[in-house]
């Protein structure tokens, strides 16, 4: 079992706020604090590059950390300044052509969806979004009878930003893996409120932010590439951290997933990342999600029992992202009114998942994201304080 007290004791950040906004940031815990402090105390010190000579084995350590995150190998891993960037890596590193064609799914995440558009435009590929089941999740049946010659990437989100959905993403990796498709999985929502496993994920390529749920810093993400696709895949820009210029008319590609790094990034971050790695594992991911989306399971219930209030998550399985609307007051307008009382929750707009939003009709959403350091007195507190904004 968790230790509610001793977590909520490592985490600063509980004494001045009700933090519901896990999808959006989580709470740094003081291990992560100190991690990137520390470092950057220490390039103030003695300099930046005489701090990294001191720091190398915990620097690339961090890479260690989030290999054991994910059940990878530290070369499989490139560190990144956010989920966007590490995705648009892998995605813009692969060869479609005209007539090729991208299997997506509903719920996908704007960032995503955009680079497809420009992808098509710039070479003639065609997107294809895979139907979802009755529960609303991306069906695996129907993403099998959609498979040809033509299929060349299918890229998924495994839970939106959008709410508690949760994809099937190894059964999808299961498919892709049947049919030697390279599979791209955004993880972004999932890594540090769930357990990850690259293995029985299926991914050739799989993208997260360190914010989130893993509670690590703004500003740094990561990139898992399995290692048979790096015996071919060549980032779409290279510099001289991904590649070594060894004659006038010729380079060599790193042999490792940093080959999509380059030569400058913030230490202090990816210290920070490992760290955040660390405490989760430290904690167990089975214990964490069950802690988080048991509250989040209580949360739905309370919600769906106040007047004009619409839970909008969907899915068979669901995870510690709460959606709903109110009939009358807009959902930011709500986040607003909670800040005010102390309470972080975020709002969700249509656009940042345009074909699940316009299917189901939604409207601006309350996001609200329970993590396992949250308490059920805090969660009691959130709904009373709502009650009391949304009262006619
Ligand atoms: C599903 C999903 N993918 C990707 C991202 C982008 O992450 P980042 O802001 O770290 O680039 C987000 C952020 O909200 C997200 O919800």
């Amino acid at each position: 079992m968790i230790d509610l007290e001793a977590v909520r004791a490592d985490t600063p950040g509980t004494q001045h706020r009700i933090h519901l906004n896990n999808a959006g940031a989580g709470l740094m815990s003081q291990p992560v604090i100190d991690a990137v402090k520390g470092h950057l105390d220490l390039e103030a010190e003695i300099g930046g590059y005489e701090a990294k000579a001191s720091e190398n084995d915990r620097i690339e350590g961090a890479y260690d950390s989030v290999a054991r995150l994910i059940g990878a190998e530290r070369k499989e891993i490139a560190f990144a300044e956010n989920a966007t960037v590490a995705w648009q890596w892998a995605f813009f590193a692969q060869d479609l052509k005209e007539g090729d064609r991208i299997l997506t799914a509903e719920a996908e995440y704007a960032a995503n969806y955009i680079a497809y558009l420009q992808m098509a435009k710039r070479t003639g590929c065609t997107i294809d979004v895979i139907a979802s089941d009755a529960s609303g999740a991306t069906d695996p049946q129907a993403l099998e009878r959609m498979i040809d010659g033509g299929v060349k990437l299918i890229a998924i989100t495994w839970i939106p930003t959008n709410g508690g959905l949760m994809n099937p993403a190894a059964e999808i990796g299961a498919i892709a893996r049947a049919h030697d498709i390279p599979y791209l999985l955004d993880a972004c929502q999932a890594v540090g409120q769930t357990p990850v496993n690259v293995e029985a994920l299926g991914c050739d390529y799989l993208s997260a932010t360190a914010r989130k749920f893993l509670r690590g810093p703004r500003g740094c993400g990561f990139l898992y590439v399995r290692r048979e696709r790096l015996k071919h895949i060549e980032p779409y820009m290279l510099d001289m951290f991904g590649a070594t210029w060894v004659a006038p008319e010729q380079y060599e590609m790193r042999a490792d997933a940093r080959r999509f790094e380059s030569w400058e990034s913030s230490l202090a971050l990816h210290l920070g990342m490992g760290a955040a790695a660390d405490y989760a594992l430290n904690i167990g991911l089975d214990q964490i999600r069950d802690r988080a989306f048991g509250l989040a399971a209580a949360l739905r219930q309370s919600l769906a029992e106040i007047q004009g209030v619409t839970v909008r998550d969907i899915g068979a399985e669901q995870c510690a992202i709460t959606t709903f609307s109110h009939d009358r007051v807009d959902a930011g307008d709500i986040v607003s009114a909670l800040r005010e009382s102390g309470i972080n929750a975020s709002a969700s707009r249509p656009s940042s998942t345009l074909l699940d939003a316009s299917a189901r009709n939604l409207p601006h959403l309350v996001r609200v994201s329970p993590h396992y350091y949250n308490s059920e007195d805090e969660i009691e507190t959130f709904l009373a304080e709502l009650r009391r904004i949304t009262a006619a």
